[in-house]
């Protein structure tokens, strides 16, 4: 790899511990105003906990400062909103764009086994044919239709696939087996965090996530609609980045909680149910 991929990964993963704790903040490019995302500005105080953030265009320009330290890695896909055939996504955002926004990285979804397929994967090909002459990695999202399975069977093809086709990274979901999921793909593999669980549970699949091979999250509901956002992200960095057992993780996040600073208004109390379908 060329000095300029390697360095822009770097912003992604720690050099450190060559891990990564990423917030996901991009669900309204087709959920429109999440739980907890409906104003951003209950994310500003989380954005430095992160090593990078994942963000589309749109609300990096408008919410974000630009003299943040965090890394930006750049949602890239879209088109469908949630009342569509989400599989059928295109490149939003041009790599011009991302040089310009001074991206770390980008990434779009592919939706293995759903409808359109074939079209994501050589959108994810001619995705990282262009990164590559400017030296941008590509993130790899597989996405789950409502018909998939997540199990290592499905998962294990969908990030083989991925980083088959040359993807840098990919992001997937934890399940059984995860192992197996991470054993076959050659490339670093990160997780969604998926819907909103009980705390001590999204931090239990982090650790199991992590020492099962995991590079690293890109977490979002289960930090932004956390009761306690700051919390979660500081207890979700000790795991990653400490090995702190999820139980001591937990103690970090209640010691927290009540601090100011990322805490969720009152109006994003509920799990938002259109959010259970990803
Ligand atoms: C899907 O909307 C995005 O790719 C999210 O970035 C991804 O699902 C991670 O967010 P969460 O942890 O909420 O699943």
């Amino acid at each position: 790899m060329d000095f300029g991929i390697k360095n822009r990964l770097s912003k992604i993963f720690s050099p450190k511990t060559g891990r990564t704790v990423m917030l996901a903040v991009d669900h309204g490019y087709f959920q429109g105003p999440t739980t907890g995302l409906r104003d951003m500005k209950n994310i500003i105080p989380l954005v430095p906990q992160a090593d990078c953030l994942f963000v589309t265009r749109g609300i990096l320009r408008t919410s974000i400062d630009p003299a943040t330290k965090t890394s930006i890695c750049l949602r890239v896909s879209g088109g469908p909103s949630i009342l569509g055939e989400l599989s059928n996504e295109d490149i939003t955002t041009s790599m011009e764009e991302a040089l310009r926004l001074n991206a770390s990285g980008v990434g779009m979804s592919i939706f293995v086994g759903a409808k359109n397929e074939d079209r994501t994967i050589s959108n994810l090909g001619r995705l990282i044919n262009e990164a590559q002459r400017y030296g941008m990695p590509v993130l790899a999202i597989t996405a789950v239709g409502k018909e998939m399975a997540r199990d290592a069977r499905y998962l294990g093809l969908a990030c083989r696939m991925a980083a088959e086709i040359g993807a840098n990274i990919v992001k997937t979901y934890y399940c059984e087996d995860f192992h197996k999921v991470a054993e076959g793909c050659p490339v670093p593999i990160v997780i969604a965090g998926g819907k909103k669980l009980p705390e001590m549970e999204a931090l239990q699949m982090t650790e199991d996530a992590i020492r099962a091979g995991a590079r690293g999250v890109d977490m979002g509901r289960n930090i932004f609609q956390s009761d306690s956002p700051a919390g979660m992200i500081k207890a979700v960095r000790a795991i990653v980045h400490k090995g702190a057992t999820a139980r001591e993780a937990f103690d970090l996040y209640h010691a927290s909680k009540g601090e100011s600073g990322g805490k969720r208004s009152s109006s994003a109390e509920a799990v938002d149910e259109s959010m259970e379908k990803v």
